[in-house]
């Protein structure tokens, strides 16, 4: 092999305000199979992360949870963290854009672009919501199309008829915030001028950095001409100031890029065997690759090596560009419950089932996959359980039997060379991308291996009289075969091929030790290594799916006890049946339990005299489940239960405070007894 590369390698930084879903898998997944692959070759292969901290999203979601910008990325960065290690996506740094880091990074490159004459200064007019006090991006004003006009659209374009105006345009706009009328106002903002950087461009796009339908597609952008691009926003912002300019900030997408080196930079701090400088300054002989989505080309391929040119950092060695996930044939639909969170699959299924799913269909190309579900439990029943694993598990009981030790000769040795060299072409796809075809080429081999075990039938041998060693030979010649396969898959299915390692007895599956067959080795005892998939478990995940997202709608909508209640409407005036209808009751709190997969619910079971009730209360911002038992409250106890996907909530307890930390449960005075009626 030839020796070894400095890699650093990235996936694109996933937003700080939502959670992972299978979408966003598809490009850990397969970042992450290609970085494994080069560390298993023997590579020095760096492969950094962060979340998308920055932006008005970000700031508007935390105020609708009532906690602070802070404690929103802090939280959701917990919950990336703990999702990508289920996916076993193994990231050497997984950061946050809101780091010192960053901002020094920003501040850096800002700088240099600014010294050499590439930020413009101007003046530009947008919609602002007086009551909020903030300009608003066309996404947040809403009104009337003038073309058509459908009501209820959004301020660059109309969902009805496909008009696209300015949000000025449109008829009676609104803020979404706030609901106020936006005016026009005028505010100083801060440009990158990327048309410095047009021949520069021309030529790093067409140079084998980019597939080349994407390279085709710029190459059109191009020829229309660079526009300058807006890098600033003004305050209220979630970002860094741009420094010289108070009440500016640096827009999200300009310091999102620069997370990646900002991750990075705090992985050398922490790695003696890693320099910054190696792999970012002009003219590094380290390589650079950036997997992304083809949605998000133009800030990775234009924006981000002008800025990185400009301020005197190394371009990227490619940026490699994969299409969109589609489950079932069309677009992810929270309705019909295709759109799966993590979480969710993880609750019901193996992530390297998914793993390997999307390796057997992935390429270079930057294509839609398709996510099939019946096809995905075929293939992934008939390729991992009934080809790979069944090997071991045929051949492993008659080498326990006969000592535990795989014979001392190949009985195969055209088949044990054939399967060997084909780990060269193997891994040219790898290298290439070509998940889909190194897949091919591995179940060939698994294909072979299975043909030969069942021509020999070793277990028909064996029943015969002195045919042991014979047995034997075969059987070794399928583990030698098992561990072929193994090693391939290893990239794609880490956990099975660890599994599969111990029970070969060996150390590493590093790439090229499988040239050195396994000869009089024991081995040890063999345990399943992995399970079918059951139709029903790929149901109850889209059912779940179904629930999630419901679940998560009604509290964006802010229940009681988590809404802000500030923020609320006016409640309309009621009559005083409406009032009675009401049954309130006083209980305590004799069970409290954290409830799994839910974020903001505690399950509490309440006493209300002699009658228990189950209910599920969206006040984990506040409370601790072991600080509410044995606490008297109020209940609303003839709420229609809800079938939640936890259980069912029978009632509702009453609490006040705009939501987060801030909710008060009530509490009657000393002396009130459980099941007692409010009025
Ligand atoms: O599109 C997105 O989800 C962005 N958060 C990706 C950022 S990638 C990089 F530039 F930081
Ligand atoms: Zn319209």
């Amino acid at each position: 092999m030839s020796s070894a590369r400095k890699i650093l390698v990235t996936s694109a930084l996933p937003y700080a305000n939502g959670s992972i879903h299978l979408g966003h898998l598809l490009e850990y997944i397969q970042t992450d199979i290609w970085v494994r692959f080069q560390k298993q070759r023997g590579h020095m292969c760096s492969y950094v992360c962060a979340d998308d901290a920055h932006g008005t999203a970000i700031m508007l979601r935390a105020e609708l949870e009532g906690i602070t910008s802070q404690q929103l990325i802090d939280n959701v960065n917990a919950e990336h963290r703990a999702d990508f290690a289920k996916f076993l996506v193994n990231f050497d740094n997984y950061y946050s854009t809101h780091s010192e880091e960053n901002r020094e990074f920003s501040e850096l490159i800002y700088k240099r672009l600014r010294e050499k004459g590439h930020i413009a200064t101007r003046s530009i007019t947008q919609m602002y919501d007086p009551d909020k006090g903030m300009f608003l991006a066309d996404r947040f004003i809403k009104g009337t199309c003038p073309k058509c006009k459908a009501e209820d659209q959004y301020g660059d374009n109309c969902e009805a008829c496909g008009a696209t105006y300015s949000p000025a345009e449109l008829i009676d706009p609104k803020s979404a915030i706030s609901g106020a009328t936006p005016v026009e106002k005028d505010s100083e903002h801060y440009f990158f001028k990327l048309p410095d950087f047009q021949e520069m461009l021309e030529q790093w796009t067409q140079s084998g950095t980019l597939h080349e339908q994407i390279a085709n597609k710029l190459k059109e952008w191009l020829e229309v001409g660079l526009q300058e691009w807006d890098i600033s926003r003004d305050a209220p912002y979630f970002g860094f100031e741009i420094p010289d300019a108070p009440g500016k900030y640096f827009y999200v997408w300009l310091d999102a890029p620069i997370g990646y080196m900002a991750s990075f930079k705090n992985l050398c701090d922490r790695r003696d065997d890693l320099e910054f400088d190696d792999y970012w300054k002009e003219g590094s002989d380290a390589e650079l690759y950036h997997f992304i989505g083809k949605d998000i080309i133009n800030f990775h391929a234009l924006f981000w090596p002008a800025m990185l040119e400009g301020s005197n950092f190394r371009k990227p060695t490619a940026v490699n560009a994969h299409g969109f996930l589609t489950v079932n044939g069309q677009k992810m639909s929270k309705s019909r419950g295709t759109f799966i969170k993590a979480q969710t699959y993880a609750e019901f299924l193996n992530p390297e089932y998914l793993r390997y799913y999307f390796a057997a269909k992935l390429t270079s190309r930057p294509e839609d996959l398709d996510l099939n579900l019946e096809d995905f439990t075929a293939r992934v029943n008939s390729d991992l359980i009934g080809k790979v694993v069944n090997i071991a598990s045929r051949c492993a009981g008659f080498v326990k039997k006969s000592g535990g030790k795989l014979s001392d000769n190949c009985a195969e040795q055209a088949m044990l060379d054939e399967a060997v060299a084909l780990g060269d072409q193997i891994a040219e796809h790898f290298e290439n991308r070509e998940f889909g075809r190194a897949i091919r080429l591995i179940m060939e081999i698994a294909d072979k291996a299975n043909q030969y075990i069942a021509d020999k039938a070793p277990w028909a041998l064996a029943k015969e009289e002195g045919k042991e060693q014979e047995v034997l030979d075969i059987c070794s010649v399928g583990i030698n075969l098992f561990r072929q396969l193994v090693t391939y898959l290893a990239p794609v299915l880490p956990d099975l091929s660890a599994k599969a390692a111990e029970f070969l007895n060996l150390d590493n599956l590093d790439w090229d030790s499988r040239k050195e067959l396994l000869l009089n080795h024991e081995i040890q005892k063999f345990k399943p290594l992995m399970t079918r998939i059951e139709s029903d478990k790929i149901e109850a995940m889209i059912e779940a799916s179904k629930e999630v997202l419901a679940e998560e709608e009604k509290l964006k909508q802010g229940p009681a006890t988590t809404g802000p209640l500030a923020d609320d409407p006016i409640s309309p005036e009621i009559e005083f049946d409406d009032f009675a209808k009401l049954d309130l009751r006083v209980a305590t709190i004799t069970e409290a339990n954290h409830v799994k997969g839910a974020d903001k619910l505690i399950q509490l079971t309440l006493d209300l005299g002699g009658e228990t009730r189950n209910v599920f209360a969206g006040i984990k911002s506040a409370y601790k489940p072991e600080d509410l038992v044995g606490r008297q409250t109020v209940m609303v106890a003839n709420l229609k239960p809800r079938k939640m996907r936890f259980g069912m909530s029978e009632g509702m307890v009453m609490a006040a405070g705009p939501g987060g930390e801030e909710i008060f449960l009530l509490t009657p005075d000393e002396g009130a007894v459980n099941g007692m009626r409010v009025k």
